[in-house]
Formats: structure tokens, C-alpha cells, sequence
């Protein structure tokens, strides 16, 4: 593939509209097909990862129809009757995908093998199967050395075996993650008790709201989530999905450090449990205001961001669930604030789609960034960017890796002179129509709005 080449940007007043949000999108599909009857989804992400759940629901048997840019999924209940046994389903490269439909797997009354593309399958799956298993489900993965981790670990494919039932149980997490909270709050919907969750740090909570907006009435009381046993999901007929916070963040970022710039965001989610970017960013001088603010069944609101002398922060490790695929560009952020900025406790960051840690340290490097990673105690780690303002533009590599690609491609816009970036497909993931839009930007005035 030809190299990128990321030009200058400049600044300007522009309205921007993000995609629709990568997490609600899985799970509209995903919960909308366990009930009886048709859901409406309105602005559905259409990415690689989404066309990999899409793919696992037709298989599943679901009807699913598009209609403009809307879904029709017609469910026929928490049962699904495919026309094979076992079922091959495949994950392509999205861990959500086959995180969280394991849970739903593990209580259907035929068995399933869920294959993965190569990347995914270096990737851990213990932290779902061994719970589920204690819920009685039949999973099993390949033992395999998860290279970043150095541990042993059962990776895809895995075998699904259909068991009776399942059993609730309350588990306490021992890191917050809403993958495996989601898949364990699904399965609990194929056991006779309550599944309860409790997490270290509260992770996004889209799978609980979504439930709930399909009239399944959980209970949440701080970082714990106790979910309704054997229960059955009722349509509310239609649903929009926010744009992507994941995706405004490289807009908000990007109106942060090139000089003179007002960006516009339309219908972002600002879900509290996910925007744990704004918080650090406006400690770090960040002018960013919330207008037209709407809750529906999730919170949206359009997100204006000025250019802004940004200044040093510390990020503690309770924020990062909150803000964890965000830290690339956060890194991006902290380069250009005065004074030296501590992301700590960063080592999920290792088993992404890349080692993020690595990918930006060694990258934005290359551009001359003060930036270097810290192993701390119980194998803690953190990133530390001492910022300034210039750096020289230089040939960066995404490591196939969505948001890598992004907050490199964010952060040679705001350099003097032509950086290049090796392969950009990777974007496709999340955001297909990144690169169109920024070449857009690019071109056009920046007058209007
Ligand atoms: C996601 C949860 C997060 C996030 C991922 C999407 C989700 O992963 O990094 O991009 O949709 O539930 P973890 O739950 O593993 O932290």
C-alpha cells in the first residue's frame, strides 16, 4: 500500500459530523435480535467491525434489512435456530464481536465455533472464557503465548458447546472492562439466578442502558450491576445511534493544537462512562463547551472546541477505563501542553488491536517528542510526555492499528512540512471515511459554519 502523505492543516471555523458510535452499534444489533419483533436502527456504523457482527447475525439466522442508512432487525427471541450445527461464525478482527456474542453464544441451544482474522487471534480471551465457564458454559479456546503479555492464555478459535442453562453468579472483575461485563450481563440472560458484575473503576455502561431501553430492568448502585435472571427483551420498535465520542475525540484534539481553529462536532454521545477525555483535557486548559445537550436513552450533545494553550496533567488510573481507547490521542495532546504529563496505569493499552503503549511512544519519537514509557509496581505502566510546540514531520507507521493511524495522522496536521504514514486501511475499523473527511477539511476555506 502507498504511503499517506499528511499535509498541514489550518485553522478555521468548521462543522464536523462524526459516525455513529462503534460500541451502540454492536450492541443494537446484538440485543435488537433477542427479542420478538422489528427494531428500527437509525445510523448504524457501517466499518469493518460492525460488517463482522452484522456478518455473525445473519448467520445466526436473524433477518436483517437496510432501509437508507437504517437497519430493520427482525428478532424471533433470545433463541436463536441457525441452520447449522455447530455453527462457524466469524469475528474478523473485532474483539467486541466475539467478547461480548460469547456470552450470548454460551446459552443457545446449539453449539459454535467463532473463528477470528490472524490479529485477533493473538488476543487474550481468558478474561471472557473463564468466567463464563463458571457460569457453567461449555468454551474452550487454542492455548497459545499471548506475545504482548508473555502469558499463556486460550485464544480463537473458540468452541462453543451448547449446555441445559446457565447459572448467575456475582463476579468482581479484576480489571474494568465493558466487554467482559457485557458478555457476562447477556449470558445472565440464559441462567436461572441473577449475574451480578462489580468492577475496579466503572467501565461504559451501553449494554445497560440498552437493555434497559429493551425492558429489561437492571439494577446498577455504584461499580455493580446486577442483572434480572432468565429474562426476556420487548422491542421499543426504533432506535438512533450517537455519533462516536471515540471518533470526535481526533476532531477535539486536532481544534486543540492548530492554531486558529473552531471545530463544530454534531450529535456526539457524551456518555459519562466514556468521556473521560473531556475531564483531562479541560484540566489541561481544553475549551470545549457542550451545546444543544439531549438525553435520550443515551446522553448526546454537539461539542465545540477552540484552539487552546494547553498545560501538563496527571491522569491517575481510575480515569482510564473511562478514557481507554483514547490515549493515543491523548499522547497527541500532552505533546503540545507545556510541562510533563503522566499517563498512569496504561498496560490494557498492551492488548488492543496493537501494543498502544509502544506504537506511540515509538512513533511520536520519530518526531522528535520527549515521550517514553515507565514499567511501575504489579507490572503497572505508564506514558510520559514532556510537550513543547515544534516538532519535525516525519514517515510514521499505524502498526494496522485504527486509532494509532488517527492520532498520528491528527498530530502531523499540526506540523510544518508533509509527514507520510505507511498503511492507513486499518481505519476502515472504525472510521471509514477518515481520510475523505480530512482531505475535505483540508480543503475547504475554514470560513464557514
Ligand atoms: C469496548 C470496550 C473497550 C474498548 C473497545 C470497545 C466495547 O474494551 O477498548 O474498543 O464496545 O465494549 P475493554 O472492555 O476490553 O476495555
Amino acid at each position: 500500500m502507498k504511503d499517506y502523505v499528511i499535509r498541514p492543516f489550518t485553522g478555521g471555523t468548521r462543522r464536523i459530523s462524526v459516525p455513529p458510535d462503534k460500541s451502540i452499534s454492536h450492541r443494537a444489533l446484538m440485543i435488537s435480535a433477542l427479542c420478538r419483533g422489528e427494531t428500527r436502527i437509525e445510523r448504524v456504523l457501517r466499518s469493518d467491525d460492525t460488517a463482522a457482527t452484522l456478518g455473525c447475525m445473519r448467520k445466526l439466522g436473524v433477518s436483517v434489512f437496510e432501509e437508507g442508512d437504517a437497519f430493520i432487525v427482525r428478532g424471533s427471541g433470545k433463541f436463536f435456530t441457525p441452520q447449522e450445527d455447530p455453527l462457524t461464525l466469524f469475528a474478523g478482527e473485532s474483539g467486541t464481536t466475539m467478547r461480548i456474542l460469547s456470552g450470548i453464544l454460551a446459552g443457545q441451544k446449539f453449539s459454535s465455533r467463532f473463528e477470528a482474522q490472524t490479529s485477533l487471534e493473538n488476543r487474550p480471551m481468558n478474561r471472557i472464557i473463564v468466567p463464563l465457564r463458571e457460569m457453567g458454559a461449555d468454551i474452550r479456546g487454542v492455548p497459545r503465548c499471548v506475545q504482548r503479555t508473555g502469558r499463556e492464555e486460550e485464544c480463537p478459535p473458540l468452541d462453543i458447546r451448547s449446555v441445559g442453562h446457565l447459572h448467575g453468579k456475582s463476579f468482581r472483575l479484576p480489571i474494568a472492562s465493558a466487554q467482559v461485563k457485557s458478555a457476562l450481563l447477556l449470558a445472565g440472560l440464559y441462567a436461572e439466578e441473577a449475574t451480578e458484575v462489580t468492577e475496579p473503576a466503572p467501565s461504559r455502561d451501553h449494554t445497560e442502558r440498552m437493555l434497559r431501553l429493551f425492558g429489561c430492568g437492571l439494577q446498577s448502585r455504584g461499580t455493580t450491576v446486577r442483572g434480572v435472571p432468565d429474562a426476556c427483551l420487548a422491542t421499543p420498535g426504533f432506535l438512533r445511534v450517537p455519533g462516536d465520542f471515540s471518533s470526535a475525540a481526533f476532531f477535539l484534539v486536532l481544534g486543540l493544537i492548530v492554531p486558529g481553529s473552531r471545530l463544530v462536532l454534531k450529535d456526539v454521545n457524551v456518555n459519562p462512562t466514556r468521556c473521560g477525555l473531556l475531564d483531562v483535557l479541560r484540566r489541561m486548559g481544553a475549551r470545549i463547551r457542550c451545546e444543544q445537550v439531549r438525553e435520550e436513552y443515551e446522553p448526546v450533545c454537539d461539542l465545540v472546541v477552540e484552539t487552546s494553550s494547553l498545560r501538563a496533567t496527571v491522569v491517575e488510573p481510575g480515569e482510564i477505563p473511562q478514557m481507554i481507547d483514547e490515549i493515543p490521542v491523548l499522547c497527541v495532546a500532552a505533546a503540545f501542553a507545556s510541562g510533563r504529563t503522566e499517563i498512569r496505569g496504561v498496560s490494557e493499552l498492551k492488548v488492543k488491536e496493537t501494543d498502544r503503549v509502544w506504537s506511540m511512544v515509538s512513533n511520536l519519537d520519530r518526531a522528535g517528542v520527549a515521550i517514553h514509557d515507565e514499567d511501575r509496581e504489579r507490572g503497572e505502566c505508564s506514558i510520559v510526555i514532556e510537550g513543547k510546540k515544534k516538532y519535525r514531520p516525519a514517515r510514521f507507521e499505524s502498526c494496522f492499528d485504527h486509532r494509532t493511524a488517527m492520532s498520528l495522522i491528527v498530530f502531523a496536521s499540526a506540523l510544518e512540512g508533509e509527514s507520510e504514514i505507511d498503511d492507513v486501511r486499518c481505519i476502515h475499523k472504525s472510521f471509514p471515511e477518515f481520510i475523505p473527511l480530512m482531505e475535505q477539511l483540508r480543503a475547504s476555506t475554514g470560513a464557514q459554519e
